[in-house]
């Protein structure tokens, strides 16, 4: 898995451990809901303080951005970037799509991530250059080309506001062989094992895409901006299997 194995590694542990903190607290959950109307629990704020600490003890220097409120600053030009549950809406009502996100981002590029399920028993990992896999075995893309052969990922009708042109959209959206929406870490990763075809996400926050992008690109699915950039700090996302590229640009990216 590439040059990047040792930070792959404690990703992938301190993933783990956050999972079995957030699989023990799960049943007495108490919600908090904080400013921009999203949940929180003490186990999102617990889970992110234990990923913080094995991180600094691992990495020493590097920066870190986590979703709770967790900030180092960088010294080397390396920054993990950590949602410590996401999907807190499903892990408040006990559905088993909650995940633990861990990217790292070094001179600006994500180099490694790590997307874990740990309800689905899935965990997913990248690193620059090293491949994309779930639970250790390669995953690949879907070669589909066509949309009306295509699963459709996207999970919150609230978000239809920021399309240009939600009807044509949705008109177009209705076109798929099938759609299906888990939330933003399941969704991805089913585009990125070649299990869906395509993934929007129109309003999201750096640490809900950064794992997801490096995974999605080594499996050679493709990553991008409605403005047609290719950033984590845009704000949105779009991912979807090579073939369909050319047509979902077309239909979604404004800058076209
Ligand atoms: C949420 C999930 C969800 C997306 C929301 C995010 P959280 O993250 O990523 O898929 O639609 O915008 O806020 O708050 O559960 O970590
Ligand atoms: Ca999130
Ligand atoms: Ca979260």
């Amino acid at each position: 898995m590439s040059g990047w194995l040792k930070e792959l590694e404690a990703a992938i542990a301190a993933a783990r451990k956050a999972a079995e903190v957030a699989i023990r607290m799960q049943p007495e959950v108490v919600a908090e809901t904080k400013a921009d109307n999203s949940p929180v629990t003490q186990a999102d704020r617990e889970c992110e303080r234990l990923i913080e600490g094995i991180l600094n003890e691992t990495f020493p220097g590097d920066g870190v951005l986590g979703e709770e409120g967790a900030r180092a600053e960088s010294r080397n030009g390396r920054k993990w970037i950590v949602d410590p549950i996401d999907g807190t809406r499903d892990f408040v009502r006990g559905n088993p799509l909650s995940a633990n996100l861990i990217a790292l981002e070094a001179d600006g590029e994500v180099v490694a991530g790590v997307v874990n399920l740990p309800m689905l028993g899935k965990l997913y990992a990248a690193s620059r250059g090293g491949g994309a896999y779930c639970n250790n075995v390669p995953i690949r893309a879907s070669a589909k080309t066509s949309i009306d052969e295509s699963v459709l990922c996207f999970n919150r009708f609230d978000k239809l506001k920021f399309f240009r042109n939600p009807e044509r959209v949705l008109e177009w959206m209705g076109r798929f062989w099938s759609a299906r929406g888990l939330g933003g870490a399941p969704d991805a990763m089913m585009v990125a094992s070649g299990l869906a075809e395509l993934w929007i996400e129109p309003s999201a926050a750096t640490w809900d895409f950064a794992p997801l992008k490096v995974i999605l690109e080594e499996a050679g699915a493709r990553y991008f901006n409605f403005d047609g950039g290719s950033s984590i700090y845009a704000g949105n996302c779009i991912a979807c299997a090579p073939g369909l590229e050319s047509e979902v640009r077309r239909m979604l990216v404004t800058a076209n």
